[in-house]
């Protein structure tokens, strides 16, 4: 009853707010008939991201974790000519798919997909000094969030927005007994922020299409 409401409700925002739009759809088609999980973000919280990079004047953004690149393409078209997303992705099949979808965005000139464990490319963006970027968005393995933290904190600067996905996993958040680790860590997360001084944080509870599960939105200061 719950769920079937959400999802009727985020199918008339997203009729609304996304309308129609061959290109996200035919990533969406592009993800599932490589057989890539059905995780991305819904239409509604692509819009939302897009819609906070755009408000932030986002030039360089980053995103962990990439899987068909159907929050990439989101992203990527908040940015202006010249700016620049970079993607990281463990698995070189998500990658490839990502990769096409993009050029079908037309906006391969624009978004990078780099492929590794998020950690080691986290690692060389500091080498490289690829930072600081604009937007950060968190998004792939939940256990490995507090390294992800740490990370984009190094390669941010005042004014970075740091968006991190799935931390609220249906409420489970508040128990701190879990045993569950992406809870934990997820949990770990939401203390890593709050005890850092050089950020304004909240945590965003989100209900849609894709259930009961929040946004953690931290504000470099
Ligand atoms: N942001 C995407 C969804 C990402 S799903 C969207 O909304 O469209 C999570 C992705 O993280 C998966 O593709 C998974 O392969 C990737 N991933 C898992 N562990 C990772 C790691 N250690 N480093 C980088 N990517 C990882
Ligand atoms: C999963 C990962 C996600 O990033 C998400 O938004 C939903 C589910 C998962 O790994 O199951
Ligand atoms: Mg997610």
């Amino acid at each position: 009853m719950t769920q079937k409401k959400w999802t009727a409700v985020d199918d008339y925002i997203a009729g609304l707010f996304v309308g129609n739009d061959p290109v996200l759809d035919s990533a969406q088609e592009a993800s599932a008939a490589a057989g890539l999980p059905a995780i991305a973000v819904s239409p509604v919280q692509g819009k939302f991201l897009y819609l906070l990079a755009r408000f932030g004047g986002a030039r360089r953004i980053l995103e962990i974790g990439t899987l068909g690149g159907y929050s990439t393409i989101w992203l990527a078209r908040a940015l202006p000519n010249g700016g620049r997303l970079i993607s990281l992705e463990l698995s070189a099949h998500h990658a490839e798919v990502a990769r096409a979808n993009l050029a079908r965005a037309k906006l391969s000139d624009l978004a990078e997909v780099r492929v590794g464990a998020a950690l080691d490319s986290l690692r060389q963006l500091e080498e490289e000094r690829a930072g600081p970027f604009d937007v950060i968005f968190i998004d792939a393995d939940k256990p490995g969030y507090p390294d992800y933290w740490q990370a984009s904190l190094g390669l941010s600067r005042p004014g970075t927005l740091i968006i991190a996905d799935n931390v609220v996993r249906e409420g489970a958040v508040v128990d701190a007994k879990s045993k569950d680790e992406n809870v934990r860590a997820v949990r770990r997360y939401h203390e890593l922020v709050a005890a850092e001084t050089r950020v304004s944080a909240m945590v965003l509870q989100t209900v849609g299409s894709k259930g009961y599960d929040g946004l953690s939105l931290a504000l470099v200061t």
